[in-house]
């Protein structure tokens, strides 16, 4: 009785009839046919070695598709995308803090933020380290011409055209360089992490985070690691800590040679 009554409420005309039960039923059962389907392939391309290769391949390709090193696609991602990840910047900015702070290196010290985009991660930094000079680097104009509202006037903090595989510092000049969203970018990823091995301080750290469904497998980094010159152990990944935004997300570290 209780379901006739809620059918007549959905279907004022001819709520009742054999046929329309009968069509509500066919569309009933095509839903759950969807959401079984769904649901079948998600758990395949989670669980499986063969279905996360396939879902990282289709994410690379879309990734790949969206443009945002020129206008209008930077001023999308500063618009729009970029506010979705605050959550990771203040979960970034605490790694950084803490990093520096176990380092002796918290005033003073030199960050690098490679691919900086519109500058939000800088801006974060910028507000929680008022002692640390902080460098923004990116290959696009158009990204820096939203991360430059965030420069200061004294230079402490700055932004440079720039590309992440020729840095523009003296060896052994950076305390920490941090990166996010920027690596599977990169055109040659190994020359890039020869170069923050070069401009590394003794005791310093890159923390380069990327999405865990576009960074690399750790057979690609292993790869990565020896063609810059460095052991396959000296970049360690692990899954980024903090908070759900986080958890889509792959860390990957390098220590400054001491
Ligand atoms: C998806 S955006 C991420 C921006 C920012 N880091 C963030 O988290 O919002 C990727 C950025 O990396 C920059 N990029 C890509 N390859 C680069 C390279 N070789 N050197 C410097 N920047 C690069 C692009 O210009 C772009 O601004």
């Amino acid at each position: 009785m209780k379901l006739l009554g809620r059918r007549a409420k959905t279907a004022p005309t001819g709520g009742g009839s054999p046929a329309n039960a009968r069509q509500g039923g066919h569309r009933g059962k095509g839903l759950r046919r969807l959401i079984s389907a769904f649901l079948l392939l998600s758990v395949l391309a989670a669980f499986t070695r063969p279905g996360r290769r396939l879902t990282r391949t289709v994410a690379r390709r879309l990734d790949a598709r969206v443009e945002c090193f020129t206008e209008p696609g930077s001023s999308t991602y500063a618009r729009f995308f970029a506010p979705i990840f605050g959550r990771l910047y203040d979960r970034v900015a605490e790694d950084v803090i803490a990093e520096l702070t176990a380092r002796r290196r918290a005033r003073g010290g030199l960050v690098v933020d490679l691919g900086c985009g519109p500058g939000d991660l800088v801006a974060e930094l910028s507000r929680r380290l008022k002692e640390t000079r902080i460098t923004g680097i990116d290959l696009s104009p158009s990204m820096l011409l939203w991360a430059g509202r965030h420069a200061t006037a004294d230079g402490r903090v700055k932004f440079l055209v720039g590309d992440a595989g020729d840095l523009p510092f003296n060896d052994a000049s950076v305390d920490l360089v941090v990166s996010t969203l920027s690596m599977h970018h990169w055109s040659d990823a190994a020359e890039v992490f020869a170069e923050i091995d070069r401009v590394l301080r003794p005791g310093g750290v890159a923390l380069i985070y990327d999405l865990g469904l576009l960074a690399f497998t750790p057979e690609e980094m292993a790869g990565i690691a020896t063609e810059a010159g460095l052991e396959p152990a000296d970049i360690v990944r692990e899954r980024a800590r903090g908070g759900i935004v986080s958890s889509f997300f792959i860390r990957y570290t390098l220590e400054g040679i001491e």
